[in-house]
């Protein structure tokens, strides 16, 4: 058996600590039938480590989370905390995590399976094979720029200031995580940005443009204003293989490519740091939906965004292609054999709770095996 690999995971809130359940189960799973195993933490992020500890997330969970291999994420956020202050809010905790860890590299995988074609509010022919992979710049921009904050002006009028702010190093280094991706896909980076009205645009244009000429001269690189891609996405987003932007559009259309896949609760993410000395990278997983606090607890939870993340984790921090492929497969094969959640549920289908969809896909996993 191959030394363990330390896993921190963060269930959260909301829904969070249900799909994060079944990512448990595939590790014992995995633990009992092949050689990969885990030493496994848990921790609390969130409104759940506000409830216990008045901060959404204690310096010894940042720390624990920069001792590992790979944090896993549920989701953070409800009600509950909405009307904390600013600097309090459930939120922050993700958000230290990703600026402490410096995960400067968002991955959000937009991709549409055969069974759920017609899930998506697009039409089939718009979306079928669909295959997009985002990458948002995740530690950057409007999200941590300054100045930012509310002032008071003399004449009594209050002020709110965020800062859209980019250095060519930080836009440099996600320019080469699309182009290292672009070069496993379909070989064509889109950058979108609005270098028609804003300084910082331009430069991201520029700059990404140069490590183009300089480095990836076999990769085919456009530029598209954001507000345009927005636009593309919904009426032909076959044109994009990987596409790379700034903080705040990723957030936005990374949403927007999510829906083209009928669900939410279909899309896994990763968000990864500069490789150290040994190539490795900190890294977070977290499915791209939140916390959704009005179903939570109630089994009816999508868990498959949760395993697929889990799924790029073996194969960005562990090197565990084949094992990966093998949960990536499972996932694929209960679509196909029709089950569903209620967020993706079609007539004629099987609808199951998020513990009968871990169930049929570890049964999946049986099979793989063989
Ligand atoms: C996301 C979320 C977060 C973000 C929130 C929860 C802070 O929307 O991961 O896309 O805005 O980045
Ligand atoms: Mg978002």
């Amino acid at each position: 058996m191959a030394a363990n690999r330390k896993l921190l995971m963060l269930p959260g809130d909301g829904i969070g600590p249900e799909v994060m359940g079944e990512v448990r189960n595939v590790i014992d799973w995995l633990a009992a039938k092949r050689t990969v195993a885990f030493d496994v933490s848990e921790g609390l992020v969130g409104g759940s480590a506000i409830d216990k500890h008045g901060v959404p997330l204690t310096d010894n969970t940042m720390a624990d989370a920069m001792g590992v291999d790979a944090v896993l994420l549920g989701a953070v956020g409800g009600p509950k905390w909405d009307s904390l202050p600013f600097a309090q809010k459930p939120e922050r905790g993700l958000l230290r995590l990703r600026k402490e860890m410096e995960l400067f590299a968002n991955l959000r995988p937009a991709l549409v399976f055969d069974a759920l074609v017609e899930a998506s509010t697009l039409k089939p022919e718009i979306v079928k094979g669909l295959d997009i992979m985002i990458i948002r710049e995740l530690t950057g921009g409007m999200y941590f720029g300054t100045p930012r904050g509310v002032e008071t002006l003399p004449n009594g009028e209050r002020k709110g200031v965020n800062t859209h702010v980019y250095t060519t190093s930080e836009i440099q280094r996600v320019a080469r995580v699309a182009f290292d991706l672009a070069r496993k896909r379909g070989n064509k980076v889109c950058s979108a940005e609005k270098a028609n009205v804003m300084e910082a645009g331009v430069l991201w244009r520029e700059e990404v443009q140069k490590i183009r000429d300089q480095e990836y001269k076999d990769v085919e690189l456009s530029h598209m204003y954001a507000d345009n891609m927005a636009m593309q996405l919904v009426r032909n987003p076959r044109q994009f293989d990987v596409i790379v932007t700034d903080n705040l559009f990723g957030d936005m259309l990374s949403d927007e490519a999510a829906m083209l896949t009928g669900s939410l609760g279909m899309l896994p993410s990763a968000s990864l740091g500069a490789p150290d000395k040994q190539g490795h990278r900190k890294a977070l997983y977290e499915p791209v939906h939140g916390s959704a606090p009005d179903i939570a607890g109630k089994g009816l939870a999508n868990p498959l965004a949760t395993l697929l993340s889990f799924a790029m984790m073996l194969r960005y921090s562990f090197d565990q292609d084949a094992e990966a492929s093998m949960v990536e497969k499972a996932c694929t094969n209960v679509l196909d054999a029709g089950y569903r959640t209620a967020d993706i549920m079609q007539p004629g289908k099987k609808k199951v709770s998020t513990q009968e969809m871990g169930e049929a896909v570890r049964k999946e996993l049986a099979k793989l095996v063989g």
